[in-house]
């Protein structure tokens, strides 16, 4: 049995997590929860889309097995005190911007996996850094699951799919896909520096990172090491902040 733990809000890519969880699994259990530990209280959780009547009918098109979707109380209930520390590949790039961040993220990924018990778990490259915050967490807990990450879907102009574009401005929409023209040319060796300075120039507002990592372990590339590697980025399209990857 598959999990593909969500936050709701649904489109190509999380169903992408599905066909891929159907293609190893002989039932797939769906997760949408918004879950309010892994947003900081400046953060979008208010705002956050939510619809879970057009989510269970994406679901069911796409031959999704369960959807469960629990409320706050269920999962955070009076008296919750325990929470996973992430650290490691959780404490550069988003870790720095979002410190609470991943202990929440593995905190409900810990909770979702221990009351579904699936053999598999699958995770969008989307967010490349989560997927290996949670394989970390996973080989570092000994949790009875194996992680399964899936390539990140596009628009056909290259913006990474995301419930958050919901939030772009036709004219913000139109800059957005630039995000994944600058990063596939870092991976090809364009200078990081460089990459969001062009990003600034097209009116992107700010440039949280651009950089080249070790895709396991998310420390600082080292170049000829043999190792793979991965560019990561994070940017902000007016009050919307965007994040991106690609593989060297
Ligand atoms: P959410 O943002 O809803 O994403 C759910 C899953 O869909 C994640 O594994 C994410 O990487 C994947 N995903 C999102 N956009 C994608 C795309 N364009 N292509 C492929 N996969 C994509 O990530 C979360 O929720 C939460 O942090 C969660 C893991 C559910 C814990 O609360």
């Amino acid at each position: 049995m598959a999990l593909v733990p969500t936050m709701g809000a649904l489109h190509a890519g999380h169903i992408a997590l599905v066909a891929a969880g159907l293609a190893i699994a002989d039932r797939v259990v769906v997760s949408i929860f918004v879950n309010p530990t892994q947003f900081a209280p400046h953060e979008d959780l208010a705002r956050y889309p939510r619809d879970e009547a057009g989510d269970v009918s994406k679901l069911a098109g796409a031959g999704a097995h369960l959807v469960w979707a629990p409320s706050v109380a269920d999962m955070y209930p009076e008296g919750f005190a325990t929470q996973i520390v992430a650290g490691g590949a959780a404490l550069p790039l988003e870790g720095a911007f979002r410190p609470h961040h991943f202990g929440g993220v593995a905190t409900v990924v810990c909770k979702l996996v221990s009351a579904v018990t699936p053999n598999v778990a699958l995770f969008g490259e989307k967010d490349f850094q989560q997927l290996a915050v949670i394989r970390q967490m996973v080989r570092d807990l000994a949790l009875p699951v194996t992680i399964q990450g899936v390539p990140t879907v596009r628009e056909e102009d290259g913006l990474a799919l995301s419930s958050r574009n919901a939030y772009l401005s036709d004219d913000e929409r139109y800059i957005a896909p630039m995000l994944h023209k600058v990063i596939s040319e870092v991976a090809r060796g364009r200078d990081p520096q460089d990459a969001g300075n062009a990003l600034l120039a097209a009116g992107f507002s700010k440039i949280d990172y651009i950089e080249v990592r070790d895709a396991e372990t998310l420390a600082p590339f080292a170049p000829g090491s043999g190792r793979p590697g991965r560019v990561l980025a994070a940017v902000w399209l007016g009050k919307t902040r965007l994040i991106d990857n690609v593989a060297i």
